[in-house]
């Protein structure tokens, strides 16, 4: 009798768990036949009517297969899991979403692209030149002969056969003059390297370069193309001033200011108590470097700018510190995506 009543239960048991299909069902099993009235806890409770031998036989056997049952329910629900999961069922709806690790631009990629599409609007052509250079296209072409005091301004990293990594963009006007006939528009961003470092220099930097050749192209023309360009960049708003300056090849040479978008002109700590913040360096080009690349000066005008892009970034985004663009710490990074 017992007997053919576990066996019974065996096979219960066994068809039971083949045919489970999720977990609510699976708890079902669990209280049918481990529950406090369930079938091996009932069979077990019985085993008192019987003989001694009988007992411990059965009272074995039954215990074998309450343990059975639990590795079954265990294995049976990790399979469910795993199948709603699949099927998207059985999940907490409430959870929120996973999100996907999208990337970004780094926020100097984001400014070089601003700053290049506002001048492509004003007919200017994107070009780009060699970080390794001659000293002759840095400096030479540009009317800085070895002698000159400029040399020292841009510490200049020396490569082991005579050549150097460029200190500015500049030497890309030389290149593109060389290669093209005027009149010509373009601009230049790229990597230029000193040796120097700390809170607002790195040794590895980025300027962007800017050169409009013609017929007609007067001082006028810069200022209103550079006064542009900040009101693009920096909100329209924008108040700009030039003062005059020098660079070996520009003549006359301006620097660019603008009302400091900290304090809006009231003085502050990052303009110096000044209002303005230098932007960039500017001028006409110089007879000098016109001839270094053959172009007639009785026709052709021009003029040249230059400005550094991390000193850009700091302003427009409030950074003090240069360091963080290179650092590549994700937070820094995410924040401009
Ligand atoms: N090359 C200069 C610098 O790095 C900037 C500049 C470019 C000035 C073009 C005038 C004209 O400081």
């Amino acid at each position: 009798m017992f007997e053919k009543e576990v066996e019974k239960l065996k096979e219960e048991i066994k068809q039971a768990f083949e045919k489970v299909k999720d977990l609510k069902e699976l708890q079902e099993l669990k209280v049918k036949f481990l529950g406090k009235k369930g079938q091996i806890t009932g069979l077990l409770k019985r085993l008192k009517e019987l003989s001694i031998e009988e007992k411990r036989r059965f009272g074995k056997e039954l215990n074998v297969l309450k343990d059975k049952v639990e590795e079954l329910l265990k294995a049976k629900e990790k399979e469910l899991i795993f199948k709603a999961e699949d099927r998207d069922e059985g999940l907490d709806l409430t959870l929120p979403g996973r999100r996907p690790g999208i990337g970004g631009l780094h926020p100097l990629s984001q400014v070089i692209d601003e700053l290049c599409e506002a001048f492509t609007r004003l007919g200017f052509e994107v070009v780009t030149g060699p970080e390794i250079e001659t000293e002759y296209y840095n400096f030479t072409a540009l009317n800085i002969p070895e002698w000159h005091p400029a040399r020292d301004m841009q510490a200049t990293f020396y490569l082991e056969n005579g050549s150097i990594l460029r200190t500015h963009t500049s030497p890309i006007q030389i290149r593109t003059m060389l290669q093209r006939t005027p009149p010509l528009r373009i601009v230049a961003p790229g990597k230029v390297y000193r040796c120097d470092a700390d809170v607002r220099h790195s040794p590895m930097f980025h300027q962007i370069e800017g050169l409009m050749v013609d017929k007609e192209v007067s001082f006028s023309d810069l200022k209103g193309v550079l006064t542009y360009f900040a009101k693009e960049i920096f909100g329209p708003k924008t108040r700009v001033r030039f003062r005059p300056s020098y660079f070996p090849f520009t003549e006359p040479s301006v620097e660019m200011d603008i009302g400091c978008v900290i304090c809006n002109g009231k003085g502050c700590r990052v303009c110096s108590h000044t209002g303005w913040l230098e932007i960039l360096g500017a001028g006409m080009v110089h007879p000098e470097v016109f001839r270094a690349v053959n172009y007639d000066t009785s026709i052709w005008q021009g003029f040249a700018f230059g400005l550094g892009i991390e000193r850009i970034a700091m302003i427009k985004y409030g950074i003090d510190d240069i360091r963080l663009f290179f650092d590549n710490h994700l937070y820094f990074l995410q924040s401009f995506r």
